[in-house]
This record gives structure tokens, C-alpha cells and sequence, in this order.
């Protein structure tokens, strides 16, 4: 299974502004890029502050997206999300990375994308197991928010692919090496 991280920092590595949730300062070009990457995986993988955070617009994005992608939401919590859950559509889980990926496998799925947050990624990235990182880079600086990883991981990266997406984002595509030398 290929697994692609995919996210939207500031230039000071930043996924949410000082005392606040989501990203306000993502750009629309980065919208859309984000919707051509995910619409190319099997899976999203998102944490649950996340979702709360995204609910809206992932639920908009499963049903226009007529049930191709399924959307997992990571939480130790799933029976509290009986309610939300839509069979191969939005499912809420309590597996943590790898048996999550061995999971997926079986279902037949061949890449996901972990779409966040920082305790995502980090616990992603602390197991090894994130082959490729997409991540734009929008213009400010924020001097505080959450930052990229929500704990201690370290990679070895070999850039693949750096593009504009408008005059003033950046993105970055990495492949990762493996643990930092
Ligand atoms: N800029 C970007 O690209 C970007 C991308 C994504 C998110 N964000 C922002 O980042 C913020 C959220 O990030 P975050 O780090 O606070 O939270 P998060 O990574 O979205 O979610 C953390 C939650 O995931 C669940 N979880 C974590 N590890 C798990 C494991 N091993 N097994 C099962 N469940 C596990 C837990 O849910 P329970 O508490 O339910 O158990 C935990 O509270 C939001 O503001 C969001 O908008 C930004």
C-alpha cells in the first residue's frame, strides 16, 4: 500500500494558526490540489480533531464523490461515531498505523493519503511508513499553532517534484528515504 501525507503548512511549519483549529490560510489552488491527489487513492486517513474540524466539507466530498474513496477517521472512541458512519464511505477506527495499512490491504486498497493532523502524521511517520510527503507551503508565518508533526519523528526526504501553485504557494513533493541520517 502506498502512503502518501499530504498537508498545508506555513512557511514556519505550521498546520493551524496560534489558538485556533483548521487552516484558514490554505489557498484555493491548494484546495484543489488537494481534491486531484485524493481523488487518486484508495483511502484518506484523517484524525479525529480533524474531522471535527472538516466534517462539513468531507461529508460533501463523500457524496459527490459517489462512494469511491473511502474516508477513515482515526479515533480510540469509534463506538461514539455509530451515528456519522457510512459503510465504505466514512468509517471510524481504532486501529493505530500499521494495522490500520493491514486492514486496507485486505480490503483491496492499494494507496491512501493521511490527510492529518499533527498526531497523524507524526504517528504515521514514527512507524516508518509514509513513502511519499505532498505538502504546499502558503505564504505567512505564524509564530505559532500547531506544528507539521504532533511528536518526535525523524525521515530522510529526496525531493521529487516542486511547482508554483499560484504566484505566492509552493509545492513540495518528497519522497521519503527513510529514518534521517
Ligand atoms: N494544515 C493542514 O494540512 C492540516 C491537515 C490536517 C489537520 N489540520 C488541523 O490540525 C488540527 C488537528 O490536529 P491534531 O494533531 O490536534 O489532531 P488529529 O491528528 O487530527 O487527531 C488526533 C486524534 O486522532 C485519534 N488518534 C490519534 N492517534 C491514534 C491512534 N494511534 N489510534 C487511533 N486513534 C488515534 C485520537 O482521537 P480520539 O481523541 O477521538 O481518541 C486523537 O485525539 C485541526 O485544527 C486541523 O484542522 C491541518
Amino acid at each position: 500500500v502506498k502512503v502518501i501525507a499530504i498537508a498545508t503548512i506555513s512557511v514556519d511549519g505550521r498546520i493551524t494558526p496560534p489558538d485556533a483549529e483548521g487552516t484558514p490560510f490554505s489557498s484555493p489552488e491548494t484546495g484543489s490540489n488537494f481534491v486531484s491527489v485524493i481523488s487518486t487513492v484508495g483511502a484518506v486517513v484523517s484524525g479525529r480533531r480533524t474531522y471535527d474540524v472538516v466534517k462539513d466539507e468531507m461529508e460533501q466530498f463523500i457524496t459527490q464523490s459517489d462512494g469511491s474513496v473511502l474516508n477513515l477517521v482515526m479515533t480510540r472512541e469509534p463506538s461514539g461515531h455509530e451515528d456519522q458512519s457510512q459503510p465504505d464511505g466514512l468509517e471510524f477506527t481504532r486501529e493505530g498505523p500499521s494495522e490500520l495499512i493491514g486492514s486496507l490491504k485486505q480490503r483491496g486498497i492499494q494507496s491512501i493519503a493521511i490527510a492529518g493532523g499533527g498526531e497523524i502524521y507524526a504517528a504515521f511517520a514514527a512507524e516508518q511508513l509514509i513513502d511519499e510527503w505532498i505538502i504546499a507551503v502558503e505564504p505567512l508565518i505564524l509564530g505559532g499553532g500547531k506544528p507539521l508533526l504532533g511528536s518526535a519523528a525523524q525521515q530522510q526526504l529526496a525531493l521529487e517534484e516542486s511547482r508554483h501553485l499560484n504566484d505566492n504557494t509552493v509545492l513540495l513533493r518528497y519522497r521519503v528515504e527513510g529514518p534521517s541520517k
